[in-house]
């Protein structure tokens, strides 16, 4: 896939033509006056657009549509596929944002079914549902679901699946490959890779979800601008090579991690001690630069992320730097103090590893 990210950056040939592709930012089009072809316009679609979805598409392997955020493409999803008196089906570890917009379905007649145990209530809860939505690995616990056989239920069920792949991105997971329908990831994160850019996109394989959410978005206007679809797909130049640093990054913190006494509940799907580990090592390309473990309490841990200097406490993930999270802060997720979501970043390993170490040490 590194070929496919390194060669969508190229321009299409043209003698003395420029290598790279560059942003077009007209909204507005000439119109021959004696053609018929159809009037472009820029919330419609673009070529920025059209580019990018090219690039995702070949990375997710189906047909992709951008928006102007991940959770623009996720609401795009939700709205357009399920109706009031449809039964839509999402897991109680999908992003706390996604379940928001679950509970404004249902104040508009949408029947939602959370589940908190997504093995032993998904058989008995996608009966009749029209769209299952989960998250795997989950932000930001990183707990891992098995989706071969949630595509396999949903389907003899007669519903469709959604999966968000933001956690993993392509290069770390490619979800219509096991049986979903419809990916959707935000590209604020590994695709973007730089914390520099809001974007999104939803991929499918069936042409009709593809025009529903074509139309959808033609319509809510929520197309991202040229020069971010242009961000967005020269940062996918790198993808491969970012990928593989933050797996690489997360594969030795974890080492570290798991041997240290202070640490539990650590977990990262690349690692053989994970519950997840089974699953993910058949549905997973590779285990990606997020991991999650508890250190013994608040204080304990912000003394190891104040004495480390290369991981920034910020919100999200994905980008070059290391950057934490410390989730027993957030209003809308229940978990002791001391957990913390490490993004790795694609610094030097042994300078992570070094720098760990010694925060490490320091907070104890
Ligand atoms: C798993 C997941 N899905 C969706 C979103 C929303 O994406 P965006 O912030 O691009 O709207 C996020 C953002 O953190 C996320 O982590």
């Amino acid at each position: 896939m590194g070929t496919v990210c390194a060669h969508y950056t190229t321009a299409v040939p043209a003698e003395a033509g420029p290598l790279v592709h560059s942003p077009s930012f007209s909204t507005a089009y000439h119109q021959d006056l004696d053609d018929v072809a159809p009037t472009r316009y820029g919330r419609w679609g673009h070529e920025s657009a059209d580019f990018l979805e090219g690039a995702l598409g070949a990375l997710d392997g189906g047909l992709s549509i951008v928006f102007n955020s991940g959770m623009s493409a996720i609401s795009a999803t939700l709205l357009s596929l399920v109706r009031s008196g449809e039964v839509l089906v999402v897991a109680h570890d999908t992003y706390y944002e996604t379940r928001q917009i679950a509970d404004q379905l249902r104040e508009r007649g949408v029947c939602i079914r959370v589940l908190t145990d997504v093995v032993r209530q998904l058989p008995e809860a996608v009966d009749g549902a029209r769209l299952v939505l989960l998250e795997s690995p989950t932000n930001p616990l990183m707990s891992i679901h098995d989706l071969r056989e949630c595509a396999r239920l949903v389907h003899d069920a007669g519903a469709l699946l959604a999966v968000d792949n933001s956690v993993s991105s392509p290069l770390g997971q490619r979800p219509l490959d096991l049986g979903a329908d419809v990916v959707v990831t935000s590209d604020a994160k590994i695709v973007g890779g730089h914390n520099d850019l809001i974007l999104g996109h939803v991929t499918v394989r069936d042409p009709e979800l593809d025009s529903l959410l074509r139309d959808w978005r033609h319509l809510h206007g929520s197309i991202p601008s040229a020069f971010d679809c242009w961000l967005a797909q020269r940062s996918i130049g790198s993808l491969e090579m970012r990928v593989e640093r933050q797996t690489a990054n997360a594969t030795a913190l974890t080492e570290i991690l798991a041997r240290r006494d202070e640490v539990t509940d650590l977990r990262w799907p690349g690692w053989t001690g994970d519950p997840g580990y089974a699953i993910a090592s058949r549905q997973m390309i590779r285990g990606g630069g997020l991991l999650a473990f508890r250190l013994p309490g608040r204080e304990h841990l912000h003394r190891f992320l104040r004495a480390s200097r290369l991981i920034t406490p910020a919100t999200s993930y994905g980008g070059l730097q290391s950057m934490a999270n410390d989730i027993a802060t957030w209003p809308h997720i229940k978990v002791p103090p001391g957990y913390v979501r490490i993004s790795c970043g694609c610094e030097t390993t042994a300078d992570l590893v070094q720098d760990v170490l010694h925060a490490l040490d320091a907070a104890l």
